[in-house]
């Protein structure tokens, strides 16, 4: 893997990029006017997103809520690092991702960001512990090492039974925990999530939301999409979009680091 290879020829700076991304009193998320067009040829454009501006501090768990179009998963996209802006900037952890070249802002993704989709996104041919080691492949780590790691996390997810099993044989609650698993698998600051429940039944969709909670109460910083009114509740703060922006906010408990009263 050519990228793999470019990153360990790096490590000294590597190491130094780490120390930049500890800002400890940054927040981990700050936009300021971040703005998405998609352009659709000659005149045509969407304005996906118009402006948007936002502050999340670590271990905050923020919901995005809005009809469906108005920006939610662009922006999520765009907080993953897995897209750019048009224009606008992007702090994550104090460093200004919008304008990283591919192969910083795949790492900076790989390194700090975990990721759950609604899909689940898991690769067919693999099995459950296959599909868990994924994200190490990316980050050219030598599975070997992380082994015990995945297996921990299988089991954190109850999955322990089940890990050569490939995705067909599984559930779709299993399905979304492997997701989950995965997504933890580098120990990342920040899991985003489009609606991870949004193919569940509601039993097993609690499970996972509870699985949710957790981690955002041994500390990672939580953004969840969400269509439904009562997942959009077990967050600190709720984020209303509307065409490409954020219309309003509602604070359901205070968050870490965020300061509430009379100049908030
Ligand atoms: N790749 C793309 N090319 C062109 N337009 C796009 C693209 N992706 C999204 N859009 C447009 O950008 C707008 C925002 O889309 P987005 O997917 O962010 O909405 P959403 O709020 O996540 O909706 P939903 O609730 O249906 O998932 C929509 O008008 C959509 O059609
Ligand atoms: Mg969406």
């Amino acid at each position: 893997m050519a990228c793999a290879s470019a990153r360990h020829q790096r490590p000294a700076e590597r190491a130094g990029a780490e120390l930049e991304w500890m800002q400890a009193a940054e927040p981990i998320i700050r936009l300021e006017g971040l703005e998405k067009r998609y352009d659709l040829g000659g005149e045509a454009e969407v304005r996906a997103l118009r402006g948007v501006n936002l502050v999340v501090n670590p271990g905050s768990y923020v919901a995005i809520m809005g009809a469906s179009g108005s920006g939610k998963s662009t922006l999520l996209n765009l907080i993953g690092c897995l897209d750019r802006p048009t224009s606008g900037h992007y702090f994550l952890g104090g460093t200004d991702v919008s304008r990283m070249p591919d192969d910083e802002l795949s790492e900076a993704r790989g390194a700090r960001i975990g990721f759950i989709f609604q899909s689940y996104n898991l690769i067919a041919q693999l099995t459950v512990i296959e599909n868990i080691q994924v994200p190490l492949l990316y980050q050219g780590k030598d599975l070997v090492a992380y082994r015990d790691r995945c297996v921990k996390l299988a089991s954190l997810v109850g999955l322990s039974e089940r890990l050569h099993h490939r995705p067909s044989q599984l559930s779709g609650g299993q399905q979304q925990r492997v997701a989950i698993a995965r997504s933890l698998v580098n120990d990342p600051l920040l899991i985003l999530a489009d609606e991870p429940t949004g193919n569940l039944d509601s039993r097993t969709g609690q499970e996972v939301l509870e699985l949710i909670d957790t981690l955002n109460a041994q500390g990672k910083t939580i953004v969840l999409v969400t269509h439904d009114e009562r997942i959009a509740t077990r967050a600190h703060r709720v984020l209303h979009m509307r065409d490409g922006l954020v219309e309003r906010e509602v604070v359901n408990r205070p968050e870490p680091g965020r300061i509430h009263g009379v100049f908030a």
